[in-house]
């Protein structure tokens, strides 16, 4: 069996933390390379996680023909270059989220992808995890009836002001960060579009969102609300209201290696539903192997990316004039 040979774009955190070692683990692919744009800083990264290659620039990785993908874990504004750039190097492309700053940026991405014939996917890891499929199998299956009402947070409190995500001309802000989870999971949920947005914030110094809430509105009058900040203690659920129960997930986003929950509550009663615990990371990581060796299509696209994108643009014009309301542009026209 053919294993995927992938190349990590920097030493960021969340490589280093969670989405190198699930390349290591992973049944279709090894990590063969890193890139830094400091040589010195990619030779130590490399050795320390046992990394076979390193490149002391970004070009030099995509020039690699020894690398088949590419896992980018760069800050928000510059997804856009590096993922166009090593599509047209003929890289398939695991992108960081969200994948671009808007959504022509992402339409722009998989217009890349197109014209290369290679992969591209958004790596919004939580959609890999079976707790997802399980919820989205109770609400599918009418079990809660019909879905009303959708509330989501992601909230946490950043510690170090360098931070990219306090940096505006880095893409930065709580919405960019963790809040397009709370629009992923509304949208994936809801199963629909939203057609309208309003949105409020508080912004830091530096002109980031600091916390912002929200509310997306469906066709059939499904409201999902959602509220994101940097600088709250850290909260993490999302819970689904239908007419004939409810549905509540905690640690939504990253549940851990155990067997998370979901809580089904109807009148006073409380089904448990136990989901097998796994590596989310590992679990896209193999998807994505796997859409490269079979050559099919990726579980969520870039068109699918800039859908969330097109929200996301559409609760920021909505937040930047106060909550003003605000249609949500169809993602092939925003
Ligand atoms: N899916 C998840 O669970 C998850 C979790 C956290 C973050 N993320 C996403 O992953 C991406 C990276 O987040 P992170 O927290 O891991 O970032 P980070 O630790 O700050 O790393 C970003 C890396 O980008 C490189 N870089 C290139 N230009 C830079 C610049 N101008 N300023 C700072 N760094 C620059 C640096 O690597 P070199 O110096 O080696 O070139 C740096 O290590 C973001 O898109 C974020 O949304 C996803």
């Amino acid at each position: 069996v053919r294993r995927i040979r992938w190349g990590i774009l920097s030493t960021a955190n969340i490589g280093r933390a969670a989405v190198n070692p699930a390349i290591q683990a992973s049944a279709n692919g090894e990590l063969v390379a890193v890139a830094s744009r400091d040589g010195d800083r990619a030779r130590e990264f490399a050795s320390k996680w046992s990394i076979p290659k390193h490149h002391g620039s970004y070009e030099a990785l995509l020039e690699d023909p020894e690398v088949d993908a590419i896992y980018i874990p760069l800050p928000n504004s510059l997804h856009l270059e590096w993922t166009v750039r090593a599509l047209d190097h003929g890289k398939h492309v695991l992108c960081e989220k969200p994948l671009g700053l808007n959504a022509q940026e992402c339409r722009t991405m998989g217009q890349a992808a197109d014209r290369n014939g290679r992969k591209l996917m958004e790596a919004f890891m939580y959609r890999f995890h079976p707790r997802t499929a399980k919820l989205l199998e109770l609400v599918r299956s009418g079990a809660l009836g019909k879905p009303r009402s959708i509330r989501s947070t992601f909230t946490f409190r950043l510690t170090r002001p360098d931070n990219i995500r306090l940096r505006p001309e880095l893409g930065g802000g709580a919405l960019m960060d963790v809040g397009c989870y709370c629009v992923n999971v509304s949208r994936t949920v809801a199963g629909a579009e939203p057609v309208e947005a309003q949105a409020w914030a508080t912004w830091t110094p530096s002109g980031v969102d600091a916390e912002l809430s929200g509310a997306l509105l469906f066709p059939d009058g499904l409201v999902a609300r959602f509220d994101c900040a940097l600088d709250l203690e850290r909260r993490e659920v999302y819970e689904v209201g239908g007419t004939d129960a409810c549905a509540m997930v905690e640690a939504a986003f990253l549940p851990g290696p155990g067997r998370p929950v979901i809580l089904e509550r109807r009148g006073r009663d409380e089904v448990r539903h136990e989901v097998e615990g796994l590596d989310q990371y590992r679990a896209m990581v193999e998807h994505f192997g796997s859409a490269i060796l079979d050559d099919t299509p990726v579980r969520y696209s870039a068109q699918e990316a800039a859908a969330n994108m097109a929200a996301i643009d559409a609760l920021y014009e909505s937040a930047r004039t106060g909550g003003r309301p605000v249609p949500v542009r169809p993602a092939r026209e925003a």
